[in-house]
């Protein structure tokens, strides 16, 4: 007993030593601080309309529902209001899936940036209603995207040339001078291909890409969700940072002990 509180003793000094390193890391160095990933459910994954839908059935209820809560900032025949949204004229069934299925719109004030949310107010039916309403003015259909079809290689190669500068290498996000790039980590394939072509706000447009780069992109970004760890831990997959930080602060801890223990040797 008496032993166990004398090491107990022993070890309280480097412990509360690693402790603060701990703590003054997390202020010196803070974890970047990505939008958090959401979980598969959190959205719909597949597109909101088929090829198939019947569209026509669905417009006398898209008109009503983009009046009433799209066409205050968007414009009434969605051609657009000077300094406040952009026309959806043309942007096709594509945008208007990307940014309905991941909660994006309806947006509360013109300035903010359109993040995903888990839901909005919006049912999966309304949100078909208004993508076939939109679709109604032209633009691309939503994509197919098969990240089976694609190579993984490929993928990773052009998301390091491409993506990685903005959403880093393993995907997971961080911040930008005003804007969040998102972690990618709760993405469908479909977000990824309906992504590239729109380019959502600060996000560039990737169009010249082919279907087949797309699909190897779309497979990369799935297989970063869980990436083979081979040099040991993952320690977050945000870098070479956290990482020196544990490594140094492991050593301290055992320099630490060390020097305890030749110290508790001499002095006896
Ligand atoms: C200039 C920085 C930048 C680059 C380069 C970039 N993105 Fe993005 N990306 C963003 C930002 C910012 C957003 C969030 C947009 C928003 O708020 O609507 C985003 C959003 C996304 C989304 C939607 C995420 C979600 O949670 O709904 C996907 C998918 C995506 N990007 C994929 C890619 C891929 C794939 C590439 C490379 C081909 C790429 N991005 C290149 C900045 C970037
Ligand atoms: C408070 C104002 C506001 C409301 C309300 C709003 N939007 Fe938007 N919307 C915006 C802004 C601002 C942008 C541009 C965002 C950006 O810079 O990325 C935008 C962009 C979009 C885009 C992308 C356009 C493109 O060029 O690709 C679509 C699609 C869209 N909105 C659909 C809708 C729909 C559908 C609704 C109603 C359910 C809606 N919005 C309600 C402000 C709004």
């Amino acid at each position: 007993m008496s032993r166990a509180r004398g090491i107990l003793r022993r070890l309280r000094a480097p412990v509360a030593v690693v402790c603060g390193g701990v703590a003054l890391a997390s202020v010196a160095a803070p974890a970047p601080s990505p939008v958090p990933a959401l979980s598969q459910a959190a959205n719909e994954r597949t597109a909101l309309l088929a090829p198939t839908s019947d569209r026509a059935a669905l417009l006398p209820e898209g008109r009503r529902l983009f009046v009433d809560a799209c066409s205050s900032c968007h414009g009434e025949d969605a051609r657009g209001i000077a300094g406040r949204a952009p026309s959806l004229r043309g942007v096709g069934e594509l945008a208007a899936d990307f940014y309905l299925r991941t909660n994006r719109m309806p947006l509360d004030a013109p300035d903010d940036q359109p993040t995903r949310h888990p839901s909005n107010a919006l049912s999966t039916q309304q949100k078909r209603a208004i993508v076939a309403y939109i679709g109604t003015f032209g633009g691309p259909p939503i994509p197919e995207v098969h990240p089976e079809r694609g190579s993984l290689p490929a993928g990773r190669r052009l998301f390091a040339e491409r993506c990685a500068g903005c959403h880093q290498i393993v995907a997971r996000g961080g911040q930008a001078p005003g804007a969040q790039i998102p972690d990618l980590e709760g993405v469908a394939p479909l977000d990824v291909a309906e992504a590239v072509d729109i380019g959502p706000y600060v996000m560039s447009r990737f169009r010249s890409l082919s279907d087949h780069e797309v699909d190897s992109i779309a497979r990369y970004v799935a297989y970063a969700k869980d990436p083979e760890d081979h040099g040991g831990w993952g320690i977050g997959h945000i870098g070479p940072i956290p990482e020196g930080m544990v490594t140094w602060l492991l050593a301290a801890f055992a320099l630490l002990l060390t020097i305890r223990i030749i110290g508790e040797r001499t002095t006896r």
